[in-house]
């Protein structure tokens, strides 16, 4: 089979993770925590999670001019994946994300974006051939001008939920939401043309198309670590699998034990799953 082929027009950050054992409330202290640093970014997750499931992936994006960027890029650039349109930007610092993350796993998320907000449409060639995957941590001008440019499989992730353009949502294909972003978009979601991938957390997640639910999948049971990066695993893992052509409910199933897997490991890239343990994964359960 050959690869698919996805060109991701996505953010890059250097995420700051302190792990401990509860979440802070708004004006809460909270110590005993453990910091780790670790390549991250929806789009740099999502690249790196379509690569290691055997896609071929390019990286549209910006890191800073900073010592941060090359920290960033280097599990993109250990697996392969194309960072030729990824530019290093002296004028703006790396994207950052401050990321805690409690002992049941759950995470509250701040977002520094930095370089990703300076990537315009004019980074962007005026055609890109085979699949798209974006999501909205960079300026939504620029996610809309790379789907319409894009010929091919348009997978939109809309995390974190923003405003878009009636526009972007008619010319997805593929629409990946949340609980929470489900809820944010409501009848817009309704109204899509295309497929709409709404994930549950350990529940799973449903497939709907045209307001009717077409595929349901549960994930594996996992002790779950971290979250973080969980559901830009699930989206590559659908991309590449609805590139294969895999039907819906196993194309579902598949990207549900991506996300799992994610979930069980530490960090958001340093969590995602290679093909070889995601088919074991399926084989089991
Ligand atoms: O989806 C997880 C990602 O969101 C983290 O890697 C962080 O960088 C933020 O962009």
């Amino acid at each position: 089979m050959t690869a698919p082929r996805i060109t991701v027009v996505g953010s890059v950050n250097l995420d700051f993770v302190a792990s401990g054992r509860i979440l802070p409330s708004p004006g809460e202290t909270v110590t005993g925590a453990t910091l780790a640093r670790h390549p991250g970014g929806k789009g740099a997750n999502q690249a790196l999670a379509a690569r290691r499931l055997g896609a071929e992936v390019s990286l549209i994006g910006r890191v800073g001019g900073d010592s941060m960027a090359d920290e960033a890029l280097a599990l993109l650039r250990g697996d392969g994946v194309d960072l030729a349109s990824c530019r290093a930007d002296g004028g703006h610092p790396t994207g950052v994300a401050l990321i805690a993350v409690s002992a049941e796993g759950e995470n509250q998320i701040v977002v520094c974006p930095g370089a990703n907000m300076a990537v315009t449409p004019a980074d962007l060639p005026p055609r890109i051939d085979g699949a798209l995957i974006a999501q909205l941590e960079l300026p939504i001008d620029t996610v809309a001008a790379g789907a319409q440019r894009t010929h091919g499989l348009v997978v939109l992730n809309l995390a974190p939920a923003a405003e878009v353009p009636q526009s972007l949502l008619d010319r997805a294909d593929v629409i990946v939401v949340n609980e929470t972003e489900a809820a944010f978009y409501g009848e817009a979601l309704r109204r899509s043309g295309g497929l709409v991938a709404l994930t549950l957390g350990a529940r799973g997640a449903e497939l709907w198309r045209a307001g009717e639910r077409i595929a349901v999948a549960t994930p594996p049971r996992v002790q779950v670590v971290d979250t973080t990066g969980a559901g830009d695993a699930f989206v590559g893992a659908l991309a590449v699998a609805l590139l294969e052509d895999q039907p819906h409910d196993r194309a579902l199933a598949f990207a549900c034990a991506a996300g799992a897997l994610a979930a069980s490991r530490a960090g958001a890239q340093p969590s995602l799953p290679t093909r070889a343990e995601l088919e074991a994964v399926l084989t089991r359960s």
